[in-house]
């Protein structure tokens, strides 16, 4: 396994010797690329002494002088031969070129060359990191797939306290090993998940519905798609645009998801039940707009079918993962219903709490199986969704084991 370091310049590069160190630990060769800036807080001969390879310091420069034709494709012969991509430190000025395509260096050119997973940590004063145009471009490139290793919170080298901090070098290598498995743990999977919310019809203009937004179920999806799984998606509406690569399956019905969940389940080997499933229906919907008169109005309900419990009967050797939207006793009622629908985990998120769960971008959740509970403290969901899939490889071994 190789993977390309790039260190970009801020005072943190000098952390970026002992991510070198840790990789090789693991047994993976680590070709770093050093920016311009980079190389007035560290030398380049720390880092080829470290890594025992050549570093690479200038797009021109690649050992020959003056530069010829292997020099001038150098980037791309490493962008071919890398597994990953990871950026630690990365400033302000290396997230606005990976966001927006700019070209002129080794390391940008690099990004846009290489189709390897891209993970960034980026670390900076307080108020760039906080500025609207960064947090713009690490939007645009979280939307792309690349793993953003967020800054911590502390004193800065400016003098400043707030966030901006270089991550851990422990959470920098596991996003950096996650990415390395990123194209294979899941190969050979075919993860059925279903998002977003459900529409109970009420007359042809009515409809009870909920706040999910889809955003939590989509993340798993491309998550899951990126590590090599088959994904089939079925979806109620939303207003964002599924993962190209997943399969389809627009539904808008607690009863419709029941009826397509059920007709993909013999093609899957892991269920994630992300959607926000209404538990009541209107008993019959009125085929006319209902008129509004001057008195109340009841409206009589009846349960929908529990999909999820359904699945857990009907299924042969899948995985089942539920999700709980819970606002009290929160890891007790995830329990209840872990048990209750026979599941292999499920992952429980306080949807009381202010910025986390229904149409956020971010969420903190608990995943619980049978043994243990995984706690993920407030991450975006793209995060989420990467350890809600490291729990079912967890999972999937332990089944091996005991099917052994
Ligand atoms: O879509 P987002 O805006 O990103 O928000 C994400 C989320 C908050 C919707 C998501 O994180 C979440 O919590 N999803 C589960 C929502 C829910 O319906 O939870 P529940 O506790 O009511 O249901 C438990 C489980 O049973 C869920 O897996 C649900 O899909 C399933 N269920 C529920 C009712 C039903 N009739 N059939 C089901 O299968």
């Amino acid at each position: 396994m190789k993977i390309a370091l790039g260190v970009s310049g801020g005072i943190a590069a000098y952390k970026a010797a002992e991510v070198v160190r840790l990789l090789q630990e693991r047994g993976i060769r680590v070709q770093v690329i050093m920016t311009q800036a980079a190389q007035e807080f560290i030398r380049p001969l720390t880092f080829a002494t470290l890594s025992g390879e050549k570093v690479i310091t200038d797009l021109f420069s690649a050992g020959a002088e003056p530069p010829n034709i292997d020099s001038a494709v150098e980037h791309i012969a490493v962008a071919q031969a890398i597994d990953a991509l990871l950026v630690a430190p990365t400033t302000a000025d290396i997230l606005a070129k990976f966001a927006q395509g700019l070209a002129n260096d080794f390391l940008s050119t690099l990004y846009l060359a290489t189709t390897a997973p891209v993970v960034v940590a980026p670390a900076m004063n307080v108020n760039m990191w906080e500025h609207a145009a960064t947090q713009a471009n690490v939007e645009i490139l979280r939307k792309r797939g690349v793993r953003i290793v967020e800054p911590g919170e502390g004193y800065l080298a400016c003098g400043m306290v707030g966030a901006g901090r270089l991550a851990s070098n422990e959470a920098i290598v596991a996003a950096a090993l996650e990415a390395l498995g990123a194209s294979q743990d899941f190969s050979g999977e075919t993860v059925l998940i279903t998002a977003g919310p459900t529409r109970e019809k009420i007359d042809p203009v009515r409809y009870l519905t909920n706040r999910s937004s889809g955003r939590m179920g989509y993340a798993l999806a491309e998550a899951a798609l990126r590590r090599g799984a088959r994904v089939l998606l079925v979806t109620g509406p939303t207003a964002i645009t599924p993962p190209g690569a997943a399969e389809v399956t627009q539904v808008e019905s607690a009863q419709e998801m029941h009826k397509a969940v059920l007709q993909l389940l013999p093609e899957a080997s892991i269920v994630i039940k992300t959607a926000a499933v209404a538990d009541y229906r209107p008993k019959a919907a009125s085929v006319q707009k209902i008129k509004r008169t001057t008195g109340p109005m009841n409206l009589d309900l009846e349960p929908t079918p529990d999909i999820l419990a359904g699945l857990s009967r009907a299924k042969q050797n899948q995985l089942i993962i539920g999700f709980a939207a819970e606002t009290e006793n929160v890891l007790e009622n995830a329990r209840k219903k872990l048990a209750a629908k026979s599941l292999d985990a499920i992952v429980v998120n306080d949807v009381s709490r202010k910025g986390i769960g229904f149409d956020s971008e971010r969420n903190a959740v608990t995943i619980l199986t049978r043994d243990e509970a995984v706690e993920v403290p407030e991450t975006t969901k793209w995060e989420v969704a990467q350890r809600v899939l490291d729990s079912i490889v967890k999972l999937k071994k332990r089944a091996a084991i005991e099917t052994a």
